[in-house]
């Protein structure tokens, strides 16, 4: 039996702002096993980027437990959190947050970068991940020289790069048009199944959602199983 990737029990976060309270989650488990794709909708507000920054292990929580392979984050310090978040999680954004100076190769190098200086193999790997993403050809373009669709799929290579058990993706296709979209919702759950990497999608996309192993909707701070006949 292997134990979940990532185990999310009771967590609870909450912001301040002057006198109010803002209460975001209240009480959210997820349990996620390797390989597996999860998605989570709901409505722009409901702390579905919040739930990511938190998984992910850059924001703090209230209450509650997170375990990245079964071990808990609490009070880890930052450095070597940093290193292992490195290797454990990529991470996909709505604005792809490409280094625009780089070319297309070394943002997706950039992931390696973060644990130690690229060798070689490294650099095979990288344009073997630009490879796969349809890009070969691209490698020594800025970001600035690439389309919409084809700076995302920097940003799925660039996440994959460190084959990370984990996949963060943050409204992906946010920035796409429908199309392109599809492409790219597809290549991440292509390039997940091929790598045995767990996915959690964040969108606004029904279909998209759908296409994932499980579907959730973040709903006044807790989870609902979501699918089904709406639409
Ligand atoms: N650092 C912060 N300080 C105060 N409030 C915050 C902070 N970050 C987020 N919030 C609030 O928490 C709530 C959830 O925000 P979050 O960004 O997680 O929503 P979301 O579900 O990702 O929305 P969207 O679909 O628009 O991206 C919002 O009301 C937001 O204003
Ligand atoms: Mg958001």
């Amino acid at each position: 039996m292997s134990e979940p990737v990532v185990e999310v029990r009771g967590l609870r976060k909450s912001f301040r702002s002057g006198e109010k309270t803002l209460e975001v989650l209240c009480g959210v488990d997820l349990c996620l096993d390797a390989g597996e794709s999860v998605s989570i909708r709901g409505e722009s507000g409901s702390g579905k980027t919040t739930f990511v920054h938190i998984l992910a292990g850059l924001e703090g929580f209230d209450a509650g437990d997170l375990r990245w392979r079964g071990r808990s984050l609490a009070g880890r310090r930052r450095a070597p959190l940093a290193r292992e978040r490195a290797v454990f999680l990529g991470m996909v954004f709505q604005s792809f947050y490409l280094v625009p100076e780089i070319n297309a190769l070394d943002n997706v190098l950039m992931a390696r970068r973060m644990i130690r200086r690229p060798d070689r193999a490294d650099r095979e790997r990288a344009a073997e991940m630009l490879d796969r993403v349809g890009l070969g050809e691209r490698g020594h373009h800025l970001p600035s020289q690439l389309s919409g669709g084809e700076k995302q799929r920097v940003g799925v290579a660039r996440a994959l790069m460190n084959r990370p058990s984990v996949i963060l993706a943050d409204e992906p296709t946010g920035n796409l048009d429908e199309i392109t979209g599809n492409v790219i919702m597809d290549l991440l759950l292509k390039v997940c199944r091929e790598q045995g990497t767990a996915l959690v999608l964040v969108t606004h996309n029904k279909t998209h959602a759908r296409s994932t192993d499980r579907e959730l909707l973040l709903k006044l701070g807790k989870f609902e199983a979501a699918g089904g006949g709406d639409g």
